[in-house]
């Protein structure tokens, strides 16, 4: 096989290529990326009636020393329950060590030796009160960190703030936090809230998770959802103004398209902070008045129209606004450099979306003409019935398929909106939890969508992450739990691509005889000290070696050529072969020398392989 390669023939790649897509699916966000420990921190998982649900809180002691239940007491208007304990024993008759209600994280929580953890609660009670909170080993018997609370009558007999930095003495993966007392009584809790002290610029995100988000260089972040923004029903989806102002007075929602509640500490703020601190463009995703099973009439749709505009405010508007002033209140003075919104997810063949739509773009260009709005109807085969800058793509399908879709945008129309194609994986049985298979598949519609990125502006791999606890979607990128993750060969294919966005579309041309098991792409680059260079990425879908006779042309005067004299190769023995915690790195990029580097050069391409140099 040959390829040649004109570097004298280029053209720009949009610097949004390739992004993120961020959706709290799988405990993404509550018990993943956002750091909080506490699940259920409000006691408000059954919602706003009592009896609610405190799943996952457990009591320690038996009903003849201690009772929990619910009820409306709490202090803070949009989430009024509270816990409350009734104590029915004494130090004396207490079994050692008190009676309380511990809380077990999500599926256990990381504490490791010598770092910190800040604790918060409301506690309130009509006696004294002598709580010991403790950080646990996963049966209660070890103790990592402790701290007392201790109050008169007249201290607590409102509802009071405890705030304590916990430092851990030792490390367990799986522990707890327990609130236990031996003093006869009714205490009530509310707000438990347990933080690593140290999270990623200290916004709340795990640490190692952003770090691996950063590898992969996202130009843009969209979010939250995803079906996560629909809801199955519209009573469930997700309103950011549920998710804004301290994060005790946050009512939390029961997520009913993945089926499980969060008290929504990650919300609209967060998001657009996560997009800062990433440095790249966010693109949020609103709920268009359209849900899986029920949807606002267009003549009714005004409130949400009136709801997205002020969630643009909120991020934008200056201090002075009525929404931006929260956004300020919540840290941020500077707007937030929003430019991109979705009109819903996957709505388009929806009774009235085109209706909805509508009201939502006429809005929107009215205040925010600069704003570029993406619908979800595909205009890739044809011209969209509404204007919009974008339109959405979304693809899921088997890894031989997703390899042909490289020639997908060849033939798309070029005037028109731009697409985005803002969720995109091999599944099913190519694919199993994250496969080698479905990571070529996917780098071979990568580079369709590198040579076809003048109407192509931006790419995302769905979903991103996974708790390994709650699989709701395979495979996933990034897989975790609460000490531990690692990338699927999906996440290191998408390394593969992080020089592209803001690069240059190289001429090349593959001539083979395999032309169905092969596929390449050629783009300049630029380093942070402006020199150029040049990247040739390669997918070899078969399970025979090529040998590969490359020859570059056209590499003008300021062009350092190839990125060295390595290449990077994603393989493995058996192409079904995936990573786990046991094999992180079982099938992740590996360097070797490159033979005779040049201007012409052959290079033996791997069986399976993704291949850059
Ligand atoms: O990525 C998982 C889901 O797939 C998204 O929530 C939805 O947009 C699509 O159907």
């Amino acid at each position: 096989a040959k390829l040649s390669v004109d570097a004298s023939a280029r053209r720009p790649i949009p610097s949004t290529l390739f992004g993120i897509f961020f959706e709290e699916i799988n405990h993404a966000g509550a018990g993943g990326l956002w750091a909080e420990l506490v699940s259920n921190r409000g006691f408000e998982a059954g919602g706003p009636n009592t009896p609610s649900n405190i799943d996952p809180w457990l009591v320690i002691g038996d009903a003849s020393s201690v009772v929990l239940s619910t009820d409306r007491s709490s202090p803070f208007d949009r989430n009024k329950v509270a816990l409350r304990m009734d104590v029915l024993c004494d130090v004396k008759s207490c079994p050692s060590g008190g009676v309380g209600v511990y809380n077990p994280g999500f599926w256990g929580m990381n504490i490791e030796e010598g770092k910190k953890y800040k604790l918060v609660l409301y506690v309130r009670s009509l006696d004294s009160v002598d709580v010991t909170v403790s950080l646990t080993g996963s049966n209660g018997a070890r103790t990592l960190a402790t701290t007392n609370i201790k109050g008169s009558a007249s201290d607590v007999s409102d509802w009071t703030k405890v705030e304590a930095l916990l430092e851990a003495k030792d490390t367990d993966h799986g522990a707890r936090l327990e609130l236990r007392t031996s003093k006869k009584g009714v205490i009530w809790f509310d707000q438990v809230s347990l933080m690593p002290e140290d999270t990623y610029k200290g916004h709340g995100f795990r640490s190692e998770l952003v770090e691996m988000l950063k590898e992969i260089k996202p130009r843009f972040i969209r979010f939250p959802g995803g079906c996560f923004v629909e809801g199955e029903w519209l009573r469930n989806a997700f309103r950011w103004k549920e998710s804004v102002g301290p994060w005790e007075e946050r009512p939390g929602h029961f997520g009913d398209v993945w089926m499980y509640w969060t008290d929504d500490g990650l919300g609209h703020y967060e998001f657009f902070q996560l997009a800062e601190d990433l440095d790249t463009v966010p693109i949020w995703v609103f709920n268009n008045g359209i849900s899986h099973q029920d949807q606002v009439d267009t003549s009714s749709v005004l409130p949400f129209v009136q709801e997205a505009l002020d969630g643009i405010e909120f991020a934008r508007g200056d201090a002075s606004s009525k929404w931006g002033s929260l956004r300020a209140s919540m840290g941020h003075p500077e707007p937030f450099k929003l430019k991109y919104v979705a009109v819903g997810n996957e709505d388009c063949g929806k009774r009235n979306y085109r209706g909805n739509y509508l009201k939502f773009y006429e809005a929107i260009k009215r205040v925010y003409p600069d704003i570029q709005i993406i619908s979800n109807c595909d205009g890739s085969s044809r011209p969209l019935d509404h204007p919009a800058d974008y339109y959405d793509f979304h693809v899921y399908t088997s890894a031989s398929n997703l390899f042909s879709m490289s020639h997908q945008f060849d033939r798309t129309s070029r005037s028109g909106p731009k697409a985005f194609v803002s969720e995109y994986a091999v599944t099913g049985k190519d694919a199993g939890t994250g496969s080698l298979l479905a990571a070529l598949g996917e780098a071979a519609f990568l580079i369709g969508v590198e040579k076809n990125s003048d109407i192509v502006e931006m790419a995302s791999y769905a979903p991103l992450f996974v708790n390994t606890n709650d699989r709701r979607w395979n495979p996933d990128a990034i897989v975790f739990n609460a000490s531990m993750a690692y990338g699927t060969p999906s996440y290191w294919m998408q390394r593969f691509f992080a020089e592209s966005s803001g690069g240059s579309l190289v001429n090349s041309t593959l001539q083979t005889s395999s032309s169905s098991s092969l596929v390449a792409s050629a783009i300049t680059y630029q380093d942070k000290d402006q020199n150029t260079y040049l990247r040739i990425k390669v997918v070899n879908f078969a399970s025979s070696k090529v040998n590969l006779k490359i020859s570059v042309s056209g590499l003008g005067a300021n062009t350092v050529g190839l990125s060295g004299s390595t290449k990077t190769e994603l393989t493995s023995a058996n192409v079904m072969d995936e990573n786990s915690f046991q094999q992180p790195n079982k099938v992740a990029p590996a360097q070797s020398m490159l033979q005779n580097a040049g201007k012409d050069m052959d290079v033996l391409i791997s069986p399976n392989s993704l291949t850059s140099f």
